[in-house]
């Protein structure tokens, strides 16, 4: 509290004129990733007392527990493994009896075959042709990690196979992603860990009546859809054999399983050596999480100033800013591996929280988001610190001029650079005021800076690059949950609300005055809602 004091009064414009080495010195790389997180209103003693907190809090220990598949997820009585998901071949990690890496490395070997026949097209569909359409139908985890990560490695993918995804039950997103296909070359994926998933189901059952509309004969169904659960028995009761459901285990958490088998989409866009490559770039970042002393240890140090910044310095949100086309569904991704694993009000043992949780993660590509929300963040009023994220170069050069190899990325990244410079050092009164800016402009024009950043560089956007930015956001928030004292891997939060729409939509399917239960203003809504779909259009 009296550090934080001490820096509540300190700029960064004097931090950096104190320390001329500091833009190199608060520098880390590893796995192929560069971060630099000078701009961050910290000094020595912060890392210090940061590293301290770590200490304090068992990092260590519970990462530790976490790698070894203790049952990390307390609550739900569960491990959390999803860095056995891509630990390689010739390691084992037994748990409860059973070599878990070698379940991973079978099931991924019978991914590696699926999707080849699906690229090769020599998975032929119930009317003997190729399937050229793939519709993963998946929800949160189940959704999230393989859009985020198709979009991400588009650059990758086999452009021949048109990808798909359906997430809503808002019957609009099974319309869009359908229309005018033709089933008999179309494969659905349902994904889903549970196979209880409500949005999921219903969605999955409208396929198959699209489908057998289509190909008028049940036999189809195996054919063209295959499942991604941990729940033999509901793939069955849905008519999908065995062998056409690719497993996944209880201790692979909806948000960490992209590298699991709900990745099967990706393999299928990129193939197998390409996942291969990310799990590759994940491990790496596992390795170094792992490995790293705290003080230089970048999943752990961008978990650390998270939380200085959250608890610290009041930031209530966190903007996720991507100089990088592909990378336009990473904050959504994150959204929810932040918020679903750390939004909690009480601390593993039940205690009540005694500060603020986690922040509300946001955020576009850039360039666009300059022109939309970027003022808030210059001159707003709230404190947003940012991560920007951008490559060396482009996977699209738009070509050489003027004796540069692409200066429209290098315009790009310039806007990043500029954003960042801007944010930390601002523009003064006295500056604006030497420019001849007449006095009654001058306070608008003021940016007072010191507003906090991180920034992340690699060298090109690859299959390995995505994998270690993932694991990178993947320890940073355990780290940021460890620190906190919460259970990061459960999220009962999301349970309530499933009930109640549950029951409700029972009640919306009779014609019966069931909803007496609810106060007044649900009431009057769902009253108004059969008014309005009572009219016919
Ligand atoms: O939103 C709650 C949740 O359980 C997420 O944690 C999970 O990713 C999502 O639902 C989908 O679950 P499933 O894969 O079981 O359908």
């Amino acid at each position: 509290m009296t550090h934080h004091a001490h820096m509540g009064g300190r700029h960064l414009r004097e931090l950096f004129a104190d320390d001329p080495e500091r833009g190199t010195r608060w520098t880390l790389s590893a796995a192929g990733l560069y971060l630099d997180y000078s701009k961050n209103r910290i000094d020595d003693e912060t890392i210090a007392l940061l590293v301290e907190l770590a200490r304090h809090s068992g990092l260590s220990e519970r990462m530790a527990a976490m790698f070894d598949g203790e049952l990390v997820n307390a609550t739900e009585g569960r491990a959390a493994l999803h860095t056995a998901l891509r630990a390689p071949a010739n390691e084992s990690l037994w748990v409860d009896g059973v070599d878990v890496v070698a379940q991973v490395h079978a099931v991924l070997t019978r991914m590696a075959a699926f999707s080849e026949q699906i690229r090769s097209g020599t998975w032929l569909g119930h009317t003997g042709l190729p399937i050229r359409n793939v519709i993963n139908i998946g929800i949160g985890g189940s959704d999230l990690g393989p859009v985020m990560a198709f979009e991400a490695l588009k650059h990758y993918s086999q452009r021949g196979i048109d990808l798909r995804f359906v997430s809503n039950v808002d019957g609009t997103a099974l319309a869009e992603a359908t229309r005018g296909l033709d089933a008999a070359q179309t494969l659905f994926i349902v994904c889903s860990k549970s196979f209880g998933t409500l949005e999921t189901l219903t969605n999955a059952r409208a396929a198959r009546a699209w489908c057998l509309a289509q190909l008028g004969d049940e036999a189809a169904v195996a054919r063209h859809f295959v499942a991604v659960s941990s729940n033999a028995r509901a793939t069955v009761e849905f008519g999908i054999a065995p062998e056409q459901m690719f497993p996944l285990w209880d201790w692979v958490g909806g948000r960490y399983s992209m590298a699991s088998s709900i990745g099967l989409s990706t393999m299928i866009a990129i193939g197998p050596n390409h996942f291969n490559d990310m799990l590759g770039g994940m491990r790496a970042m596992d390795d170094h999480f792992r490995q790293a002393p705290v003080d230089r240890n970048m999943p752990a140090l961008m978990g650390l100033l998270a939380v200085w910044n959250n608890d610290f310095l009041g930031a209530a949100t966190q903007a996720v800013l991507p100089y990088e086309q592909y990378l336009s569904r990473f904050p959504a991704y994150l959204q929810q591996l932040t918020m679903e694993s750390n939004g909690k009000h009480v601390m593993r043992d039940g205690r009540p929280m005694g500060c603020e949780t986690a922040p509300v993660v946001w955020g576009e590509p850039g360039t666009n988001g300059q022109h939309s929300f970027y003022q808030l963040l210059h001159q707003g009023t709230r404190l947003v610190p940012c991560d920007f994220i951008g490559f060396g170069q482009s996977l699209n050069p738009m070509g050489a001029a003027g004796g540069r190899e692409d200066p429209q990325h290098d315009l790009l990244m310039a806007n990043l650079f500029a954003q960042a410079e801007a944010l930390a050092f601002g523009k003064t009164a006295e500056a604006i005021r030497a420019e001849g800016v007449p006095e009654a402009l001058v306070p608008h024009r003021v940016c007072e800076g010191n507003r906090p950043s991180n920034t992340l560089l690699a060298q090109r956007l690859t299959p390995h690059t995505l994998g270690a930015l993932v694991a990178l956001y993947e320890h940073s928030v355990f780290t940021q949950g460890v620190i906190w004292g919460i259970d990061s891997f459960d999220q009962w939060g999301v349970e309530l609300g499933k009930v109640l729409a549950e029951q409700t939509a029972t009640e919306l399917a009779g014609a019966d005055d069931a909803t007496s239960r609810h106060d007044s203003s649900t009431r009057a809504l769902i009253e108004r809602y059969r008014q309005l779909r009572a009219v016919r259009a």
